[in-house]
């Protein structure tokens, strides 16, 4: 069975407040885009193409609004709700009629990756046909993450929530490749004392039985935060700098889709012509008819 995808994008995103009183978090953008598009990005380089986008109740009608059936990318997105913010781990049990038994990459919808073969590195986590992948990336500030310590071989000797002391510098990062058995696992986790369902609790699950691979994100590798004000203009400014240097865009989700062979070049042309405005339309367009050298 193939490989589903969830974009988790729920939460109060109360540490953006004020922008965040009236808009998701995950909606707020990010230079040139909404903030989703960079995780619902990671997903497509992964090749999936059945996406569950997870929201507060509130938010549904406008993420429909902003990334509507999927099908102008040439994927499906359905959209859940989550009443309250109770724990990532959630996501399995709100997503599991979704998923039917499928293999999943669960994304938190305010999670920025870049960094070259990240595509590989997303097929190999795809390609593993039982049990669960992490991607852990060094941090300065473990503590205000998941933790994860592994030996020389990557098996993972221990995963610990925000830990005051942590164990090693590595950050698991929001993108989670777990098996069909996932929502079965979670149904068993019991909240934690902050009420939560942890994804940590969930994925010490698959490590009891030594099923949890690890893949580094070294050094060529951006793990971006945009859980400030500060972070999230930062981000901003990581992506202009690098679009601006590149002239290639970051988190595009029409040129994935073309690249992917999912949508055709009128339908690129189509896009183009909706943002024409602007230098993202410009860029679908230039695709469109002569593409740049990559
Ligand atoms: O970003 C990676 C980190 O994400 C991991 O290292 C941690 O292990 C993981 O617990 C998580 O930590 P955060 O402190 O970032 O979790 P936070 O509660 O801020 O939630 C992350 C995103 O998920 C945020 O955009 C809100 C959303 N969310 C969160 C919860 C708890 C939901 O949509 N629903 C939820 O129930």
């Amino acid at each position: 069975m193939t490989r589903k995808g969830i974009v988790l994008a729920g939460g109060t995103g109360s540490r953006l407040s004020p922008i965040t009183q009236g808009l998701s978090k995950q909606l707020v953008p990010v230079y040139d885009k909404p903030m989703v598009y960079y995780p619902l990005s990671v997903l497509m380089l992964a090749g999936i193409r059945e996406i569950a986008v997870i929201t507060r109740p509130e938010d549904r009608e406008q993420f429909h609004r902003f990334l509507g059936d999927g099908s102008q990318w040439g994927v499906s997105i359905a959209y859940l709700v989550q009443p309250r913010p109770e724990g990532l781990a959630q996501s399995y049990l709100i997503a599991e009629a979704f998923l039917d038994g499928a293999a999943s990459a669960l994304v938190l919808g305010d999670n920025i990756f870049f960094g070259h073969g990240l595509t590989e590195l997303l097929h190999r986590a795809d390609a593993r046909p039982g049990g669960g992948t992490i991607f852990a990336t060094r941090v300065q500030d473990p503590q205000r993450y998941g933790v994860v310590r592994m030996d020389a071989d990557g098996t993972v000797l221990e995963l610990v929530e925000k830990p005051q002391v942590p164990p090693s510098h590595y950050a698991v990062t929001g993108l989670y490749f777990l098996d069909g058995a996932a929502p079965a696992r979670a149904r068993d986790l019991t909240p934690s004392a902050r009420g939560e369902l942890e994804i940590v609790s969930l994925l010490d699950t698959y490590r009891a039985e030594r099923s949890l691979e690890v893949i580094r994100m070294g050094r060529g590798f951006a793990w971006l935060d945009t859980g400030t004000h500060d972070s999230l203009l930062d981000a901003g400014n990581f992506v202009r700098t690098l679009q601006s240097r590149q002239g290639l865009q970051c988190g595009c989700l029409e040129e994935i889709a073309f690249d992917q062979g999912w949508i055709d070049r009128e339908a690129l042309k189509a896009q183009a012509a909706r943002h024409s405005a602007t230098a993202y339309g410009a860029y679908l367009d230039q695709l469109a008819t002569a593409p740049p050298q990559r």
